[in-house]
């Protein structure tokens, strides 16, 4: 039995790819490599295509005995969304679509969804429980929470069970240093700071500095991505021992403002990183903070790297050996 792994070459995706192989999974990844690379696969065996390419699922699910699909293949980046939001209906929606019909059609029915704190949009109160309103205020959350409740009414007409895994801010990387984050363009938080230390960037803009929080400055759950990765993992295994679908948050329960993100960069670097106050992004919460209770619970989910010193450490032991991401 295999678990398929769609956007496996990504970010998340490869860390999860790396931590199932290391439980002693089998494991094949589905990825166009738009964004994921192939150096991130660590020998994994792959399909190169899309979701939209029916006879390649046909193909995948015909060739392999999978039993559980990890569905990680997605555009994520809000802003992106916000000024494209049609190719985020038709690559997250759509694609989910095809693999749902195919996953069905091909009798798999267990899925993991890589879903978003993006889902809750603007949160009335913190930490955030998974049954909270989810009111996402752009379409890359709009297009996640559309792929749940394509889940939920999967489930209820065609028996197909999902976990669907609303991550807060991933950050990190592997340990031992064998993968990292290389995105193109990079837009998050702590890649750029150390892009910053490496000087590959002249300083970093902080997005807005009177936001209600007591340094002014917005306030992240950050949590690492084998972390993630281990939650995964324990949802597979959720899904093939109980059968049931169910939705879980994965964060740390703490928030960390942009400046203390930067001053705990600053200490594991020992690097000067400038930084200059710019206005605000757009669509940017002041606060995201998430109740993981349900996933510990019922998962057993139980976080190996929960210090920021720690995620930091790890992403700057791999950007410090890997100035130029995975191309080198
Ligand atoms: N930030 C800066 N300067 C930068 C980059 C980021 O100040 O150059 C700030 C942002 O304004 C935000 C914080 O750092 O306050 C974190 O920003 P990221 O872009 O790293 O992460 P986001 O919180 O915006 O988004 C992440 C994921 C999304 C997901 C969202 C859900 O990247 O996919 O969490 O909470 F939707």
């Amino acid at each position: 039995m295999a678990i398929l792994v769609t956007g496996g070459a990504g970010y998340i995706g490869s860390h999860t790819v790396l931590y199932l192989k290391e439980q002693g999974e089998e494991v094949i990844v589905l990825d166009n490599f738009t964004k994921g690379h192939k150096a991130a696969l660590l020998e994994t065996p792959y399909y190169e295509g899309n979701l939209h390419d029916e006879a390649l699922l046909d193909k995948v699910f015909t060739e392999n005995t999978i039993d559980a699909v990890i569905h990680f293949a997605a555009s994520s980046l809000v802003g992106e969304s916000v000024t494209d939001p049609l190719s985020y209906y038709e690559n997250n929606v759509m694609g989910t679509f095809h693999l749902v019909k195919k996953m069905v059609a091909h009798d798999v029915r267990r899925i993991v969804f890589s879903s978003t704190a993006a889902t809750y949009g603007e949160p009335e109160s913190t930490p955030i429980k998974e049954d909270d309103p989810t009111i996402p205020t752009n379409p890359y959350g709009e297009t996640k929470l559309a792929i749940e409740n394509m889940l939920k009414w999967s489930d209820q007409a065609y028996g197909l069970k999902s976990v669907c895994l609303r991550y807060f801010n991933a950050a990190g990387a592997d340990p031992e240093g064998r993968i990292g984050e290389d995105h193109d363009p990079e837009t998050h938080l702590i890649p750029i700071v150390l892009q910053v230390a490496l000087e590959q960037r002249e300083f970093l803009k902080i997005f807005g500095d009177d936001y209600n929080t007591e340094d002014g400055t917005c306030i992240r759950d950050y949590i690492h991505v084998m972390d993630l990765a281990q939650a995964h993992y324990l949802a597979v295994k959720k899904l093939r021992e109980t059968e049931e679908s169910s939705i879980y948050n994965l964060g740390n329960g703490q928030g960390f403002s942009v400046r203390e993100v930067l001053e705990t960069c600053r200490q594991v670097t020992g690097r000067i990183i400038e930084a200059k106050v710019a206005p605000r992004r757009m669509g940017d919460p002041a606060i995201l903070i998430a109740s993981s209770k349900k996933a510990k619970q019922e998962l057993g989910w139980t976080p190996q790297y929960a210090a920021l010193e720690t995620m930091v450490q790890h992403a700057w032991n791999w950007h410090v050996n890997h100035e130029n991401g995975f191309n080198e």
